[in-house]
């Protein structure tokens, strides 16, 4: 059959998710202040460009079956906040839920596909994160419930990026692009810490990282992505979703690890109130340029030693990223073998993170790196 798809995401979508920091207290006046600080911070021109609103949204539903938003946090209705962040030149994300609740208890779309992707076109969304709770988790019917809603979401009309997020339990990175979508969560829900959380879903950020998307970079690419969840960079304890925070290295480090995953570049933290290091670590054009690159190849660790690892993802240009990882509790002296990354030759090394040229090298580049740190180089043929 011939594919008329259209091309939503050619890159991995950047944007904010409402989750993380707010949960329940979503509301019309966050989701404008929180868009507008999308352009002051010079974001939207970087790139990030959905403001997703999460769970908790929801009024109900009215007599003929169409979901409606809570009047009081969303007075004006949510077409009119669609129109307000388009005039800003961003895009408004959704959230709902292919079982008959959300996970936070509020009404899912299953059985109400089809009614609810025109609601959602006629409020003018672009983006539909679809979650999994209430819902029969087996993968045939994840696969049926996914492809039912991107079937929907493709009758619309509206061009809507699909968002499946059934946590990675039925390897959505086998069939999510044929049910309609254009990205899947790979884990269990991020919390803002670099150690797991005590609750078996509370998956921190070194496990995600370094452990939970090997292997998956052969079905990433453009229009079809790996989602490990949200970036929690700058969350720093305070969000809705309580976690203990990360160190602003660990931070950076979930921001090397995201860009060299190809991963979407889904910001949570309060925008509105970023500190510098925080604007800092989301805003480098450098680092962005590694997850947003047009090729669309996912990175991969190359090599480790012990608890230290490389990885390399390529450029369009015939350049290298290549990140040096640090997963020990000390310092560590991390070497990139042209060996192990398979390539050969003379190669300029820029270091992104402190945006400063490095030299020339032919066989292997070392550097120091921190704790729980990360370095990110950009390799050129010299
Ligand atoms: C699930 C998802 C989270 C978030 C919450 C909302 O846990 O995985 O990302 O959307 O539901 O209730």
């Amino acid at each position: 059959m011939e594919d008329t798809r259209k091309i939503l995401t050619s890159t991995p979508p950047m944007g904010w998710m409402s989750w993380n920091l707010l949960a329940k207290n979503i509301s019309d006046s966050a989701v404008r202040e929180m868009a507008q600080a999308m352009v002051s911070t010079g974001m939207r021109d970087l790139g990030y460009q959905y403001i997703c609103m999460d769970d908790h949204w929801h009024g109900g539903r009215d007599e003929h079956g169409a979901l409606y938003p809570n009047a009081e946090k969303f007075p004006h209705g949510i077409a009119a906040l669609a129109d307000y962040v388009h005039s800003l030149g961003l895009k408004l994300g959704i959230y709902s839920d292919a079982g008959s609740k959300t996970c936070g208890g509020c009404p899912g779309s299953g059985g109400y596909e089809e009614i609810d992707a025109r609601t959602f076109a006629s409020w003018g969304i672009d983006y539909l994160k679809y979650d999994f709770c209430y819902a029969t988790d087996t993968r045939a019917d994840a696969f049926a419930l996914y492809s039912r809603m991107g079937q929907a979401l493709k009758n619309s009309g509206r061009d809507i990026v699909f968002g499946i997020c059934e946590w990675g339990h039925h390897r959505p990175w086998l069939w999510g692009n044929q049910a309609g979508g254009h990205l899947w969560r790979t884990t269990t829900d991020i919390w803002d810490g670099w150690k797991d959380g005590p609750e078996g879903w509370q998956a921190g950020v070194e496990t995600i990282a370094f452990d939970e998307q090997r292997g998956l970079e052969s079905f990433a690419g453009p229009d079809h992505w790996n989602d490990p969840d949200m970036l929690v960079v700058g969350l720093k304890g305070k969000g809705a979703v309580v976690g203990p925070g990360c160190t602003d290295t660990e931070y950076r480090t979930q921001m090397s690890a995201w860009c060299m995953l190809a991963a979407p570049l889904m910001t949570s933290c309060d925008l509105r109130h970023m500190d510098a290091v925080t604007r800092e670590t989301l805003t480098n054009p450098e680092v962005i340029a590694i997850n947003q690159d047009a090729l669309g190849k996912q990175g991969y660790r190359v090599c480790r030693s012990s608890r230290a690892e490389v990885w390399k993802k390529p450029f369009v240009n015939g350049d290298w990223a290549v990140a040096l990882f640090n997963r020990e509790e000390e310092p560590r002296t991390v070497k990139a073998h042209w060996s192990d990354l398979e390539i050969e030759g003379r190669y300029a090394i820029r270091d992104l993170w402190s945006r400063a040229d490095m030299g020339e090298c032919d066989e292997s580049y070392a550097f120091e790196v921190d704790a729980h740190g990360s370095v990110l180089l950009r390799l050129s043929r010299a």
